[in-house]
């Protein structure tokens, strides 16, 4: 199965991708032709009056993706501005996507609200899906893993190729299916959803004393105020963090020991770090090796790009030929 999928350049990764998103591509890239890119253009259509930043974000994010076990070996890694071919087809494509369908979109009216301050009455922001439609079809892939906000996206991309195919009366365009990404519900230091708006967020990329103290700080269940009093670890964030870093003995035990005050939150905490830290050591190590090799993330996406490049333009020709351009 052909799998394309993209991430924004927008800092680094936290738990939450990782558990997530990451996850999530790991397994694919095992069984799957996956092409995962970073969607540098499509950062610009909300931060284009900022980009100073916008280099470091995408070596930032290629740095997360090999820590963390995306293998150039398996996918195909790239950077979408290193091939034309999207910009190409997103033309072509915007030629034949009537203005209402984007304006519909929820995620453009909800976005341009969120982010208030900024204009974003821009004709990039309002053909952000046409764009992603056309980083999609390029590869003719046949699942996207995303998550639930992105499958009004999809859904376009879908219809998108639909009227390509009826108009030009060619099968060359296949639409996809959206595989939706499961999140396991895990909570920042404040105990809102993980999340970099918030600032909440623990880094894959934060040293071992940075998660340790990070952890330490954590919201519990607020009606353990002193050592004693009894907790409820159904609302604690930290309990959550158990069930998903600690094995099911020690989960089970702070389970039973939260609720009698026979641990303290400062105990529980201890062992949930270890875990994580457990969990990010082989991540920090995978990094620290890259980053001795100042010419690798450069050979990944060299390659990537040479790789998705010759699968775009393929692509291309047929568009064309069915245009008869
Ligand atoms: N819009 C996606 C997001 O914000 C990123 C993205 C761009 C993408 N192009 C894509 C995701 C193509 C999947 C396929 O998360
Ligand atoms: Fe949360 Fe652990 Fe404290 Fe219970 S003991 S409230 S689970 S941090």
């Amino acid at each position: 199965m052909r799998v394309v999928s993209g991430m924004q350049p927008s800092g680094r990764l936290h738990l939450g991708n990782d558990l997530g998103a990451l996850a999530n591509w790991k397994t694919l890239q095992e069984e799957h032709d996956c092409f995962f890119f970073v969607a540098d253009w499509h950062a610009l259509s909300a931060n284009y009056e900022d980009t100073g930043r916008l280099r470091d974000h995408v070596r930032d994010l290629l740095l997360d993706w090999l820590a963390s076990g995306i293998n150039p070996d398996r996918a195909t890694i790239f950077i979408q501005s290193q091939v034309p071919a999207h910009a190409v087809l997103f033309v072509l494509l915007s030629m034949i996507t009537p203005i209402p369908w984007l304006e519909r979109n929820p995620t453009y009216k909800e976005k341009q609200e969120q982010l208030e301050g900024r204009d974003l009455s821009t004709h990039g922001f309002l053909g952000y899906p046409v764009l992603q439609a056309a980083d999609i079809l390029l590869y003719k892939a046949e699942a996207v893993p995303v998550g639930r906000d992105q499958l009004p996206h999809l859904e376009l991309t879908r219809e998108i190729a639909r009227r390509f195919n009826s108009l030009y009366r060619t099968g060359v365009l296949t639409e996809p299916d959206a595989l939706l990404t499961q999140f396991p519900k895990v909570a920042g230091t404040d105990g809102r959803k993980m999340s970099k708006s918030y600032g909440n967020t623990i880094h894959l990329s934060d040293t071992e004393a940075e998660v340790r103290q990070k952890l330490k700080t954590m919201v519990t269940d607020p009606a353990r105020v002193k050592r004693h009093d009894p907790g409820t670890p159904d609302v604690c964030p930290v309990f959550d963090f158990h069930k998903i870093y600690s094995d099911a003995a020690v989960t089970e035990q702070v389970n039973r020991d939260c609720r009698t005050a026979a641990i303290g939150c400062i105990d529980c905490k201890t062992l949930v770090a270890d875990r994580v830290v457990a969990r990010l050591s082989p991540v920090w190590d995978a990094r620290a090796e890259i980053e001795t090799d100042p010419r690798r993330l450069e050979d990944v996406t060299q390659a990537g790009r040479a790789r998705a490049a010759d699968v775009a333009a393929r692509t291309l020709e047929e568009i064309r030929d069915a245009m008869k351009i």
